[in-house]
C-alpha cells in the first residue's frame, strides 16, 4: 500500500433509489475493508432529506440528478427524469472527481450502476478503472443481453424460451419488460441500455454468488465476462469481517422504532410469523389490498406487513385496530433485522433482488407475490430453481385472492413441503456464507478487482 493511508480511491454511483443504493453501498463498505478508500455519491434530495447514517469506512458525498428539491417525484415522468439524471449526473460527477484531485486524494476507479451507463463515458473521460455494477439477478441480466442484442426477439413470439443456464421460461418468468414491453418503455430501454458499452468497461460485477446460479453466470461469462461479487447484504448476518456493517444505513423511507417491532417479535412462538414486504416501489390496487389483508388474517398466523406510508390508505377501515395481537402494520423496518429473528416463518415477498438475497442469506423460505420488472424472474428461480418458495397464483383478473394467499402461506409454513423449502432455504445461506467468507468465489473476486486497482 502506498503512503497515502489506502490502496485506491473508488467513486461508488449508485441509481438513486433504495433497492440500488444498499447493495452499492454494502460493496462500498466491503471495499473499503480491503484497503479502499469509498465514496459514495448520491443525489443533493436523498443526501439532504434522508441523511445517512454516518459510516466510519465510507464517506458520503453528492450530485445532482437535476432535481435536487424533489428527487424522482418532482419530475414529470420516468423518461423526463433519467434524461435529467444523465444531463445533471454526468456534469456533476466530472465535479466531483475534479474535487478530488484538487483535494490530493484523486479517485482511481468508478463503480457505477449499470442503470448508468454514462457514467462510462464520465469515467473514461478522466482515464479512470471503469467498474460496471449489475444490481439485479445473473439471470435478469443475461435476459437484457438476450434481448439487446437481438437474440430474443420481441414480441416473444413462441413460448417457452430457452436462454442457456436457466430452466425453460413462460412468459411471465420473463422480467415484465420483456413480456409487457409497452409498459414501461423509458424503463425498459434502461435495463437494455445496461449493455450498449459494455465492452468499454473494466470489469462487469454482478450483485449474486456463483453457487446460485452457476449454470447462468458460466454461460453469460462465456460471451460477457463478469465478476461474481454477492451477497452484497450486512456482513453482520454473514461472515461478519466488515466492521460496523450491521445495517445498509441510509432509508429512504422513515423507520419505525426497531425496540417496538423486535418485541413484538420476541414474544411470538420460533417460526411462528409471517413477514410481508413488498419493498419501496410497488403500488398495489385497494382491491389486493383487501385480499392481501384478509388472506393473512384468514391463515390464521402472525404478521408482520410492511405498508408504506403512501399504500396505508389502501387497507381496509378498521382493519389494524381489528387484527389486535394476530398482526402488526409498519410503515418500514429494519428488514434484515426481522428476516434473521427466529420468529420468522416465512417471507411473503415481491422478490425484489435484494429481499430475495436476503431471505436466501437467512435462510427464510418465501411466498413470491411479484409485481413488475425483474421479480417476475426472480419468484420463477425461488420456486423452481432454488426451491426454497413458492409463487402465488394470479387470478384472471389480475388479483391474488385471499383463499389462494392463505393456501400458499400454509404450503410454506406447513407440511413436507414447507419442511423442505425450509431446509433448502437453510443449504442456500451456507452457500452464500460460504461465497462472502475468505476464499469463497466473491471473495476471491473482490480481491483480484482490489489487487488490480492497487498495483
Ligand atoms: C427495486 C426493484 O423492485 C428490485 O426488484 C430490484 O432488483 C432493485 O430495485 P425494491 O422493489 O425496493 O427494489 O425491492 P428490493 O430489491 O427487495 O429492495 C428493497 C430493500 O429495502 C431491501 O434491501 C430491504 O432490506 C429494504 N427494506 C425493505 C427495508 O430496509 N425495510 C423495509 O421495511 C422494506
Amino acid at each position: 500500500m502506498e503512503n497515502k493511508g489506502y490502496g485506491a480511491h473508488v467513486l461508488a454511483l449508485p441509481y438513486p433509489s433504495q433497492g440500488h443504493i444498499n447493495p452499492m453501498l454494502h460493496f462500498s463498505k466491503r471495499l473499503a475493508s480491503k484497503g479502499l478508500r469509498a465514496t459514495f455519491a448520491t443525489t443533493h434530495f436523498i443526501y439532504k432529506t434522508f441523511q445517512p447514517e454516518p459510516s466510519e469506512s465510507v464517506q458520503f458525498d453528492t450530485i445532482s440528478d437535476g432535481y435536487d428539491e424533489g428527487g424522482f417525484y418532482q419530475s414529470e415522468s420516468i423518461h423526463d427524469y433519467l434524461t435529467r439524471l444523465e444531463d445533471n449526473g454526468s456534469k456533476t460527477v466530472a465535479n466531483l472527481i475534479m474535487k478530488y484531485k484538487e483535494l490530493g486524494h484523486p479517485i482511481d476507479c468508478l463503480v457505477y450502476d449499470a442503470f448508468l451507463p454514462w457514467a462510462l463515458d464520465v469515467a473514461k473521460q478522466f482515464g479512470l478503472v471503469a467498474v460496471s455494477f449489475f444490481t439485479q439477478a445473473c439471470a435478469v441480466n443475461f435476459i437484457y443481453y438476450y434481448v439487446h442484442h437481438g437474440l430474443l426477439k420481441l414480441p416473444v413470439s413462441s413460448t417457452p424460451v430457452s436462454i442457456p443456464g436457466m430452466p425453460l421460461l413462460e412468459l411471465q418468468d420473463l422480467p415484465s419488460f420483456v413480456y409487457d414491453n409497452r409498459s414501461y418503455p423509458a424503463y425498459f430501454e434502461m435495463v437494455l441500455r445496461q449493455f450498449y458499452n459494455t465492452d468499454k468497461a473494466d470489469w462487469l460485477v454482478v450483485n449474486t454468488f456463483y453457487k446460485l446460479e452457476a449454470e447462468v453466470v458460466d454461460a453469460m461469462s462465456k460471451i460477457c465476462p463478469l465478476f461474481t461479487i454477492g451477497p452484497t447484504v450486512p456482513s453482520k448476518y454473514l461472515d461478519n469481517r466488515v466492521k460496523n456493517d450491521d445495517r445498509y444505513g441510509l432509508n429512504l423511507f422513515t423507520l419505525e422504532s426497531s425496540i417496538n417491532i423486535i418485541n413484538w417479535l420476541d414474544t411470538k412462538p420460533a417460526g411462528s410469523v409471517v413477514f410481508v414486504s413488498f419493498g419501496s416501489m410497488a403500488n398495489l390496487s385497494n382491491k389486493q389490498m383487501e385480499e392481501l389483508a384478509l388472506g393473512f388474517k384468514g391463515s390464521n398466523y402472525y404478521f408482520l406487513w410492511v405498508v408504506r406510508a403512501s399504500e396505508e390508505a389502501k387497507l381496509p377501515k378498521t382493519f389494524v385496530e381489528d387484527i389486535g395481537e394476530k398482526g402488526m402494520v409498519v410503515n418500514w423496518c429494519p428488514q434484515m433485522e426481522v428476516l434473521s429473528h427466529k420468529a420468522i416463518g416465512c417471507f411473503f415477498t415481491h422478490c425484489g433482488w435484494n429481499s430475495t438475497v436476503e431471505a436466501l442469506s437467512l435462510g427464510v423460505p418465501m411466498v413470491g407475490m411479484p409485481q413488475w420488472t425483474d421479480q417476475t424472474t426472480d419468484a420463477k428461480f425461488v420456486q423452481d430453481v432454488w426451491k426454497v418458495g413458492i409463487r402465488v397464483k394470479v387470478d384472471e383478473n389480475g388479483i391474488v385472492g385471499r383463499e389462494e394467499i392463505e393456501f400458499c402461506i400454509r404450503e410454506v409454513m406447513e407440511g413436507e413441503r414447507g419442511r423442505e423449502m425450509k431446509e433448502n432455504a437453510i443449504k442456500w445461506k451456507g452457500l452464500a456464507l460460504e461465497a462472502i467468507s475468505e476464499g469463497g468465489t466473491s471473495d476471491k473476486n473482490i480481491d483480484e478487482i482490489v489487487s488490480k486497482l492497487i498495483h
